[in-house]
């Protein structure tokens, strides 16, 4: 072999066990299983009109939100793939009202896997990219059938998280809590190639990410710093910044883990009473530690994401992330 070989996923979670010791063969068999699911909604997700899959269910999730087919499929997907290996003890989904219960034919494991199984559905339909997200956590000691309340962990205590990204290639990014890596789907040999080691977002940038529309709802901190960003180089900041909304989460955290950037959903009028836009278990949590790992900066405008309590399955937050400055900065304009 050369000393260019690709590493597979497979490769790289057998060399991190080694040299760090911090996974063990449970936890290496959950991720490998997530990303072959992963594999099965990329390929579901590629075929578009051809597989029949476009399009809405005609019912609406726990968040009031209508269901794409895709959404279905992709919990499903999930699902199945995840409950009879004996290495977890629940499954909870962005798309299901309560926990999902290991059936009791198959052995339970340690460890409780949370997801949102088809971020940024609304774009499925324009084929513009969307994503899966997980979370993992352990299961409490002493709990034999998880309910709710064992997922209610705050972020900290995450074993292990990462996305999918279904975007022109697809792309897995993966944290254990040590670092960033990133793997491509090499489409012929049908697995996941490390192609970046230990990302890091750069600390500095010119490009920030917000659903604009929602200006005249946000509260007044989060006013002024897109309004001095907005001024460009004859404001306060004397530089042009850019902006972009792709409208899928993973699809924009995942342009500023390559490029630096900063994400914001704050809370606003619209979204006051639910407490935020997005959730805190299965897009927050995930994606602030990945943030983290990679260097970056992860709040709810008034503290870290993953230092929240969480008090239910599907609450909600404000998020805030991305290159470490810029978070700090509308960070510190939240607590003025
Ligand atoms: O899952 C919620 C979500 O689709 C995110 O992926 C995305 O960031 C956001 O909602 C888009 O919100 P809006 O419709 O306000 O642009
Ligand atoms: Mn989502």
């Amino acid at each position: 072999m050369t000393e260019h070989a690709p590493i597979s996923l497979s490769q790289f979670l057998i060399e991190e066990q080694r040299a760090k010791g911090q996974i063990n063969a449970d936890l290496r068999r959950l991720i490998k299983v997530v990303a072959s699911a992963c594999k099965r909604i990329s390929i579901a997700v590629s075929k578009g009109a051809l597989g029949g899959v476009l399009g809405n269910l005609g019912t609406t999730n726990v968040q009031g939100e209508a269901q794409k087919k895709l959404d279905v499929l992709s919990n499903e997907i999930l699902l199945q793939a995840n409950e009879w290996g004996g290495h977890l003890a629940a499954i909870a989904s962005e798309e299901m009202d309560d926990p999902h219960p290991i059936p009791h034919r198959y052995p339970k494991g340690e460890y409780l896997l949370v997801f949102d199984p088809l971020d940024g559905s609304s774009n499925i339909d324009v084929n513009v990219s969307v994503g899966t997200i997980f979370s993992v956590l352990r299961c409490p000691d002493g709990v034999v059938e998880p309910d709710e309340s064992a997922f209610l962990q705050r972020g900290v205590e995450q074993v292990a998280a990462g996305y999918a990204v279904y975007g022109p290639s697809t792309q897995l990014v993966l944290t254990l809590g040590d670092g960033v890596n990133v793997f491509t789907l090499d489409r012929e040999q049908g697995s996941f190639t490390l192609t970046e080691r230990n990302t890091k977002i750069p600390e500095e940038t010119s490009e920030f990410a917000i659903n604009m529309s929602n200006q005249r709802h946000w509260e007044a901190p989060m006013q002024r710093y897109v309004s001095e960003l907005v001024a460009g180089k004859t404001g306060p900041r004397e530089r042009d910044f850019n902006m972009r909304w792709v409208a899928s989460m993973v699809a924009d955290v995942h342009r500023i883990l390559t490029r630096g950037g900063i994400f914001m959903y704050p809370v606003d009028e619209k979204c006051r009473a639910a407490g935020g836009r997005l959730r805190l278990m299965y897009e927050a949590n995930p994606m602030a530690l990945i943030v983290e790992q990679a260097g970056g900066a992860a709040t709810n405008g008034l503290g870290r994401i993953l230092e929240i309590q969480p008090q239910k399955l599907h609450q909600r937050v404000p998020v805030i992330l991305g290159s470490r400055r810029e978070v700090e900065r509308v960070t510190a304009y939240h607590q003025d």
